[in-house]
């Protein structure tokens, strides 16, 4: 176990050491003085609720930043997904196709619309949706007279999925798409933002990802319409009254304005902090590039990934070992690792739902596995997980 020697100040100003383990995780919060400055600077204005100025001006850079018109600032990713199925129409008893490779949010937010997730498997190469099976479904359901309220795709790990695709088959079958973005904030697809494509998307800022308002999310639309009724239904659905009036439930569902703050310093940061990712990414590129059966998971480096989260699959016949080996060597040395999302169609509580099943992500799931790749790591911490992995390779499969 990696120790190392802790000083700090008390609140006497006394100094105090302590010796503590330095785990290494996945993703962690990357904060410091810009981010504790606004958040300080928004406590003392005064405007501890969910309104104020940093929400207005947060939702106006993240408008900017996605290439939207509006952007709805709300208190998680997946409140921003619910919000944004309700917005586009789909109802109790509507299908919504989205990714089997996913994490459990996307599906949730389905059903708490009342509608039911009909889960589609993954493209080899990045375990995004794969386009084909997608309009398979859609054949296959239109066929029997199933109306299809919705298509999630997800932006799995920070890749963009393919819009181009997608969007060709949407529009042939008229068919709203709303694009869980969570993970991909800042990355593209040709040229243009994660977050743009679709009816509207869904962006988190939960702790562990690209930037975060320790926790939270947006909405994102070019529909003013979209935004306005986000917007009513995130704040208890409440009339323009001065009593409280309501004609219909609504949703405790607003970002405060103290964690928008926070995530104005961190939208600040965004690509400096992208650029860290990619190059921890280059650096597990170079170490793997001589290692039979490892291949990096999704894209080479490009626009369409925010290196969010960095992984490798696993060829065991060609290895001679399996991932869960290697995550098990680096626990023992306190560095976190994790297998990529278990796919939704595999998910107990899903087990009855429908789905598109070629393999692909139960593969990528059984093969795969997540490095820490948070921009908070310095290149000693990479040193210290790629010569674990190094020790690894020089007994594994021996
Ligand atoms: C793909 C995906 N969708 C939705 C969410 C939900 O976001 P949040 O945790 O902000 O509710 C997350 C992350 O947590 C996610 O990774």
């Amino acid at each position: 176990m990696a120790v190392v020697l802790r000083i700090h100040a008390d609140a006497n100003g006394r100094h105090e050491t302590a010796l503590v383990s330095k785990r290494i995780y996945l993703s962690s919060p990357d904060v410091g003085p810009a981010e504790e400055a606004a958040v300080m600077n928004a406590m003392r204005s005064g405007w501890i609720a969910p309104v104020g100025p940093d929400v207005d001006a947060f939702e106006a850079s993240l408008a900017e930043r996605t290439g939207r018109a509006h952007a709805v600032a709300l208190s998680s990713g997946t409140a921003a997904l619910h919000l944004g199925l309700l917005g586009i129409g789909v109802r109790p008893g509507s299908v919504v196709l989205t990714s089997t490779m996913t994490f459990a949010a996307t599906a949730n937010a389905i059903v708490y619309a009342g509608a039911e997730p009909y889960f589609i498997d993954s493209l080899e190469e990045n375990g995004n949706i794969d386009p084909e099976l997608l309009e398979r479904a859609i054949v296959e359901l239109h066929g029997r007279g199933e109306s299809i309220g919705a298509i999630v795709p997800v932006d799995l790990l920070g890749k963009a999925a393919d819009y181009t695709a997608i969007d060709a088959v949407a529009s042939a079958h008229q068919v709203p798409v709303l694009t869980d973005a969570a993970e991909s904030l800042g990355a593209a697809h040709r040229g243009r933002p994660a977050g743009s494509y679709g009816a509207a998307a869904a962006v988190s800022f939960n702790g562990n990802k690209i930037m975060t308002t320790s926790g939270g999310g947006a909405l994102v639309t070019d529909d003013p319409d979209l935004a306005a009724r986000a917007r009513y239904l995130a704040t208890q659905a409440r009339q323009p009254v001065p009593h409280y009036e309501h004609t219909e439930i609504g949703y405790n569902y607003r970002l405060s304005n103290i964690l928008a703050a926070l995530g104005r310093a961190q939208l600040d940061r965004l690509d400096e902090m992208i650029s860290r990712r990619r190059r921890i990414r280059d650096q597990y590129r170079n170490f793997f590039a001589g290692v039979p059966g490892v291949r990096m998971f999704g894209s080479v480096g490009e626009d369409d990934d925010n290196c969010w989260l960095t992984s490798i699959i696993v060829d065991p016949a060609v290895s001679g070992w399996v991932p869960a080996e290697l995550s098990a060597h680096l626990a023992e040395d306190d560095i976190e690792s994790r297998p990529l999302w278990k796919p939704m169609h595999l998910q107990p509580v899903f087990s009855s739902a429908r789905v598109i099943d070629t393999g692909v992500s139960e593969r990528l799931f059984e093969r795969g596995l997540t490095l820490p790749s948070g921009s908070v790591l310095r290149d000693p911490d990479i040193d210290r997980v790629i010569g674990r992995i190094d020790a690894f390779l020089s007994t594994a499969g021996a």
